[in-house]
């Protein structure tokens, strides 16, 4: 059984991360295991920052949006040498295993450490869900709740107005948090990365539902799918029918975690401690529908996850 651990957050901070380094800490504590918390992610681990954690250190965090131990971009870690001194850094402090709680580039970081010799664990936490072999990452619940939110008042005031309401919402490479909030709050139409649009289509069936009566659209675009004020401009100009458009940004990144997040993030971060202790490694915990899988974490951080078409066909059935 390992005696001395720690865990980092890195990436994009995602709701949800707080109740995972929360049941990192209170599990291995519950097998007499020390756990060492990193500051500011692999930035941080370049910079020596470690604090031991108890279970009194992370109490009143469950709730908490954010990462209570901070997350940087680190340019040094991306380099050979800067992923050796980590190690370094680690070994020195009599670090055993590391967990590491983030998307796919943290992720990524996390495989290579395994590379050069540290006993690594992974826990997949971002927004866009976008990490391969599992359904479900930390925090992509409560972004989605929050886009949806932003419908449901979006909807009152395209509804009153009789306009076209654009709203963009995070994903760079990623349609997921677009995809699953259109179907989940309504939405008539959607542009996401992955799949090809026609702005003439959308146009001419929005112009056919106000003819017969409608009095709003809503279109949700990812923001790695297009511009949502370029496409509102066009859709204004084919139709002659008001738009309006509403960037959502980094409001979708905040909050207080979901139920689903709080519960998920501590069954994973459970699960991957656990594993971590007793001296299994090189995994990351994913979900597969409603129970906790293991994926080979090299194996993930090396592929891309791609959109379930089932449901690209669907949101384009219910628009
Ligand atoms: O967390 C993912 C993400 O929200 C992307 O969708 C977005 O483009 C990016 O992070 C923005 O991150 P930041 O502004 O913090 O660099």
């Amino acid at each position: 059984m390992l005696q001395n651990i720690a865990v980092l957050t890195s990436g994009n901070d995602s709701p949800g991360m707080n109740a995972a380094i929360r049941a990192v800490v209170r599990t291995a504590a519950s097998k007499g295991v020390k756990v060492w918390g990193i500051h500011n992610g692999y930035k941080g681990l370049l910079n020596d920052e470690f604090e031991e954690l108890t279970s009194r250190s992370v109490g009143d965090m469950i709730q908490k949006g954010g990462t209570m131990l901070g997350t940087a971009r680190s340019n040094t870690f991306m380099t050979p040498e800067g992923q050796q001194k980590a190690f370094e850094i680690l070994k020195s402090h009599g670090i055993e295993g590391l967990v590491v709680i983030g998307g796919c580039g943290s992720l990524k970081g996390g495989a290579i450490l395994e590379e050069l010799g540290m006993p690594v664990v992974g826990i997949p936490a971002t927004i866009e869900n976008d990490v391969w072999g599992t359904d479900y990452t930390i925090g992509s619940d409560t972004a989605a709740n929050t886009v949806i939110d932003a419908i449901n008042k979006l909807r009152d005031t395209a509804s009153a107005h009789r306009r076209i309401i654009l709203i963009e919402v995070m994903g760079k490479t990623s349609g997921w948090l677009a995809l699953t909030s259109a179907i989940a709050g309504g939405a008539e139409h959607i542009i996401i990365p992955e799949a090809a649009y026609n702005v003439d289509y959308m146009a001419e069936e929005i112009k056919a539902s106000y003819d017969i009566g409608k009095r709003y659209s809503i279109i949700v675009v990812a923001e790695g799918g297009a511009s949502a004020v370029e496409i509102g401009k066009q859709i204004s100009e084919k139709t002659g029918i008001d738009t309006r458009v509403s960037v959502l940004g980094h409001i979708q990144r905040g909050g207080s975690p979901t139920v689903k997040d709080r519960i998920n993030a501590t069954l994973l971060a459970e699960r991957a401690t656990l594993a971590l202790v007793e001296g299994r490694s090189n995994i990351l915990f994913g979900y597969d529908r409603s129970t906790v899988v293991e994926l080979s974490l090299q194996e993930a951080v090396y592929c891309k996850k791609t959109l379930d078409t089932e449901l690209i066909r669907l949101s384009r059935v219910l628009a």
